[in-house]
């Protein structure tokens, strides 16, 4: 059987001021009734019976995140894993992957970022499938999107030879590259973009972890005789992409086009939301006199904009930014600036 193992404990800076370390991206309801977290169980449960669905976080995050799946379904409450602190994905999902195959070590894992969208949910199960069988036969399984842009926030899948059906092997996995490589990359045609879901065999993956990253390996031979928040203090904080993506070489694709979106900025929002007449997209108490294709959102108090023309405003009960739309990468910078301040 397949099991999936879904990751929310991420801490997500984009979105600021609605994403704080205690509500980042997959817990915010973005683009409907339900959060990022919700819409990614409620589409793994498509899939998957709810005792296969693992959801690891951290114990900052883990109210709010048990909370959420009751909404769900009562029986997730049970489902849900507690890492210590943030160690990024690979340790995440090493914990996670032991939890999911406590009943059949050799079983394949399914593993789910929760910090995006999908518009298409049945090509997702069908992609899903094929990645499955793939997996089963000892692949490394990435799921890959064509490219529209030089996006140096995601990895690059080089496709080679095909395998079938929209398959291929992987020529090589490059995560984030600078700004010139992602250029070459999207005007090669030969690579797609990692969507941050995998599907691999249980002991394959330990095998890579002790061929690539022995330190973290050495933690994972001991954690039985030393407590978890002491391991996991010690071990390095490395994301699965690089510590095992990066490396490993029996590596295949799916090339997907199950409707994509990783909300990853207020434009992505901005572009997906609805919007009036003149292109604004507008949430919350707000007064809009006049403005044009700007993102006008509060969740606290009044917000009047006036003739403002392609401007992110969000407006929370204690934070405001105000943003030129095609700026909000430095979104980033603002969360950068605010923790030296402390
Ligand atoms: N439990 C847990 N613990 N989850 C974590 C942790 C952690 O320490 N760190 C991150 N996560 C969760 C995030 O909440 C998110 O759902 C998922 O793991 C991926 O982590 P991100 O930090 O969002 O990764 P990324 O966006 O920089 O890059 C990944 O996703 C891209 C696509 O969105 C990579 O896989 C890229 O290659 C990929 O293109
Ligand atoms: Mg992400």
């Amino acid at each position: 059987g397949c099991k999936a193992l879904i990751l929310a404990g991420g801490s997500g800076t984009r979105l600021w001021p609605y994403s704080r370390s205690l509500y980042p991206k997959q817990l915010l309801a973005l683009t409907g009734e339900r959060t990022l977290l919700q819409e990614t169980v409620h589409r793994a449960m498509r899939g998957f019976a709810p005792e296969d669905i693992w959801v690891i976080t951290n114990e900052e995050q883990v109210f709010e995140v048990r909370s959420q799946l009751r909404e769900l379904d009562e029986t997730l409450d049970t489902q849900v894993l507690t890492e210590p602190m943030r160690r990024n994905t690979l340790p995440a999902i090493m914990l996670g992957m032991e939890k999911a195959s406590q009943d059949n070590p050799d079983a394949l894992v399914a593993v789910f970022p929760s910090d995006h969208m999908i518009h298409k949910p049945e090509l997702w199960l069908d992609a899903l499938k094929r990645g499955t069988e793939l997996a089963r036969d000892g692949w490394f399984v990435t799921f890959g999107l064509v490219p529209d842009k030089p996006e140096t926030g995601y990895g690059y899948i080089r496709e080679g030879e095909s395998l079938g059906q929209d398959c291929y092997k992987v020529g090589a996995f490059v995560e984030k590259p600078d700004y010139e490589t992602a250029l070459k990359y999207l005007e090669s045609g030969e690579y797609l973009w990692n969507s941050g879901m995998f599907i691999f065999s249980v002991p394959a993956f330990i095998q890579a972890v002790e061929k690539y990253q022995p330190e973290l390996y050495a933690w994972w031979k001991r954690r039985r005789t030393v407590p978890l928040a002491e391991g996991y203090t010690a071990i390095p904080d490395i994301s699965v992409d690089y510590g095992i993506m990066e490396n490993v070489k029996s590596q295949a694709t799916v090339r997907a086009d199950f409707g994509w979106d990783d909300l990853g900025s207020w434009e992505a929002l901005h572009r997906m939301g609805v919007k009036d007449e003149s292109g604004n997209v507008i949430q919350g108490d707000v007064l809009n006199l006049d403005c044009e294709d700007s993102l006008l959102l509060s969740r606290g108090g009044k917000l009047a904009a006036v003739e403002v023309n392609g401007l992110v405003v969000v407006q929370t009960r204690d934070a405001t930014l105000v943003c030129p739309a095609n700026k909000v990468q430095r979104v980033k910078d603002v969360v950068e600036k605010l923790k030296e301040e402390g």
